[in-house]
């Protein structure tokens, strides 16, 4: 789980959009790695307490955990995003293609490579579809955007159908398009997403999940996937990472642990028979999970 060793600089020989073709012996070292990440709000509040993960590169990986646990916030520290909301990593330290970035700024984070795509689909609201995607591309020189933006289309036909309609008038799913293909703009490494699929209906949620597998597929895409959805999650990732209370206390092969009974019961909503629970069940019962 050791991060690679420095090559050179993240942005000096980066392929568009990752690479397709992945080094089968590069595939299973770490683009990311979080060692022992503490991160602190208003100075005070400790939210992140000593939280280590890994990401592969060409990989999907699932980060899960319930309410509260500091998902959303692991995402704002990778992207450095923790200032704007007064917050900060306050030991331990992140590693992006070997290379230290655990005070870098957010803005250089994007450029070396690595794009968010926010949780609740943040959209320019007032900008039309295709401005939106041209604010994703700020990274980039003008001339490589009619490329991106026909690629962005292929993947998203929906947002070519609107590329002129503003983005506020557009329904949830396809804001969440916008986004992802904003995202994208800025040929990432790799993409980290925070709960894609909240507030979507079943159908559109099945639509964007295909769509971010297409793009680890065919672009080589790293992601890193936060989702209240497990089910989701685990059938779409390779490795999945489940955290609480600002630690991660179980990781494995997503396969693994689909089949990990206390996954089954706690985030999948399965009993250890394999019949529905009820939320409130699980809530009444009070068997300790064995992770902890
Ligand atoms: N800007 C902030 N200032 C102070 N505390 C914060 C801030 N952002 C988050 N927190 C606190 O940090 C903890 C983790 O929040 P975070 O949003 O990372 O959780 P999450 O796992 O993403 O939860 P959810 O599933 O509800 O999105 C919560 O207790 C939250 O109240
Ligand atoms: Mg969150």
């Amino acid at each position: 789980m050791s991060p690679t060793a420095p090559r050179t600089g993240p942005g000096t020989s980066r392929a568009p959009y990752g690479s397709a073709e992945v080094d089968p012996r590069q595939a299973t070292e770490p683009i990311l790695a979080l060692n022992n990440v503490e991160v602190i709000y208003d100075e005070v509040i400790l939210v992140l307490r000593g939280l280590s993960m890994s990401v592969a590169e060409g990989r999907i990986v699932a980060l899960l955990g319930s309410n509260g646990a500091g998902k959303s916030t692991t995402l704002k520290a990778i992207s450095g995003l923790l200032p704007t909301e007064d917050g900060e990593v306050s030991d331990g330290s992140i590693t992006y293609q070997g290379r230290d970035i655990t005070h870098t700024d957010a803005a250089t984070i994007v450029r070396d490579g690595i794009s968010q795509v926010m949780e609740g689909r943040r959209v320019f609201e007032h900008l039309s579809v295709h401005e939106n995607l041209l604010a994703g591309g700020y990274t980039r020189s003008h001339g490589e955007h009619a490329d991106d933006l026909d690629r962005i289309y292929t993947y998203f036909p929906r947002l070519a159908d609107r590329r002129s309609q503003t983005a506020g008038y557009l329904s949830g799913g396809e804001q969440q398009m916008l986004a992802i293909g904003r995202a994208l703009m800025a040929h990432p490494r790799l993409m980290t997403l925070d709960e894609p699929s909240l507030g979507l209906a079943p159908l559109l949620v099945e639509e964007i999940f295909s769509i971010i597998g297409r793009l680890n597929d065919e672009l080589g895409t790293t992601i890193l996937l936060v989702e209240q959805n497990a089910r989701l999650a685990l059938d779409i990732a390779d490795h999945a990472y489940v955290m609480e209370s600002g630690r991660i206390v179980l990781d494995g092969p997503a396969a693994e642990l689909a089949a990990n009974p206390d996954v089954q019961e706690f985030y999948l909503g399965l009993t250890e028979e394999g019949a529905r629970r009820s939320y409130r069940d699980v809530k009444h019962y009070k068997r300790r999970k064995r992770w902890l």
